[in-house]
């Protein structure tokens, strides 16, 4: 069997052996293994309604553009909500409103094009089955030797290889450039405060109340049944007018309640819950995502992110995953009129350990 190898030569099963049926050779020095079987190919050529009728034809194409034009009206609409619906004032439900919008555009855009398509494929596009052979990757000879003359000619042209002062100063430029990109995000974060040490604090402080998140009351102890779980904020969070989510970001915590007797409690931390309510930092110590997930059976918490698990009955240390070091605890105590508030301010920054080192 003679195959055409696209270099103007005729490539030649190796011998006429029984292998020679099963193999061939190919122009470099992979040997190709023929199919088993017979490549049945497509089914015959069946004519669609649209191919008969010239009105479904028209029917059809109508279908196609008008997905396509949706598609359009969903992208600008997205365009349009990113501005009707702006997030500059840390208030919640604008990020809603701003995300869900957007959503809903790029939603429409991308279906419209997805469902256009593949419309316009199935019921217009011609169904006839056409063969295109696979091209050896590889160039020729002569094309092979014509590239590395181009590239010597252009070395020797420009003096790269020669000039080597501008060759390393050009490299040590290309190096340094990417540089101002770092100066330029440092300047995303406050400039009044260094980041580290925003990130060490929270708004937990003596005495603030924890609350649910995200109404905002208050949580008396005698509400904490045993088995169950509270995503909780600070008291006076939902009150801020700048800087909210940020606060929340850091300041989110899980309460939960064990009993009294399945909690192991290091010496130093036996006053930092109270009667088997414990509180610790929602913000994984991997990368920072929140953990959400809490098995009550075992008192474990979950890390949806990348299944870090925490036990909360031993001081929520890491038990699997790729988390390093134990949630941080937040230290709490009951008022006098029996709600649940905070001793301090957690004693070692959360979330990710980066910051911890730092
Ligand atoms: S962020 Fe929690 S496991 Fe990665």
């Amino acid at each position: 069997m003679a195959q055409d190898d696209h270099s103007g030569t005729d490539v030649v099963a190796a011998d006429s052996s029984h292998e020679a049926d099963v193999y061939t050779r190919s122009p470099g020095t992979a040997v190709v293994a023929q199919d088993a079987f017979d490549n049945p190919g497509f089914e015959p050529h069946r004519p669609r309604v649209t191919d008969e009728d010239p009105k479904r034809e028209k029917r059809a194409q109508r279908t196609v553009y008008s997905l396509f034009y949706l598609s359009i009206l969903g992208s600008v609409w997205a365009i349009a909500a990113y501005m009707l619906f702006p997030i500059e004032s840390n208030d919640v439900g604008m990020v809603r409103l701003n995300n869900m919008f957007i959503g809903l555009g790029a939603t429409l855009a991308l279906l419209g094009i997805g469902f256009g398509a593949i419309h316009w494929g199935k019921s217009l596009m011609t169904s006839a089955e056409s063969v295109d052979i696979r091209h050896p990757i590889g160039g020729a000879e002569p094309t092979k030797a014509g590239a590395v003359h181009v590239m010597r000619e252009a070395d020797e042209e420009s003096g790269f290889s020669r000039r080597t002062v501008i060759r390393n100063s050009l490299i040590g430029a290309l190096l340094v450039f990417p540089l101002p990109a770092v100066v330029l995000f440092r300047g995303f974060a406050p400039q009044d405060q260094l980041p580290v040490e925003l990130l060490s604090h929270t708004m937990w402080a003596k005495g603030t109340r924890l609350t649910l998140d995200p109404s905002g009351v208050p949580i008396k102890a005698a509400d904490v049944t045993i088995g169950s779980a509270f995503h909780v904020i600070p008291e006076g969070l939902a009150e801020l007018e700048h800087g909210r989510l940020e606060e929340k970001a850091k300041a989110a915590v899980l309460l939960m309640r064990l009993e009294p007797s399945e909690l192991n409690q290091a010496p130093d931390r036996e006053s930092w819950s109270y009667d088997g309510i414990v509180a610790y930092s929602k913000i994984c110590t991997h990368v920072g995502c929140p953990v959400a997930l809490y098995e009550q059976h075992t008192h474990h918490l979950l890390c949806p992110c990348h299944q870090s698990q925490f036990d909360v009955a031993n001081h929520c240390e890491v038990i699997f995953g790729p988390a390093k070091r134990p949630l941080p605890q937040l230290p709490i105590a009951v008022d006098e009129e029996g709600y649940l508030v905070a001793q301090s301010d957690f004693t070692e920054p959360v979330g990710p350990s980066f910051w911890e080192r730092s």
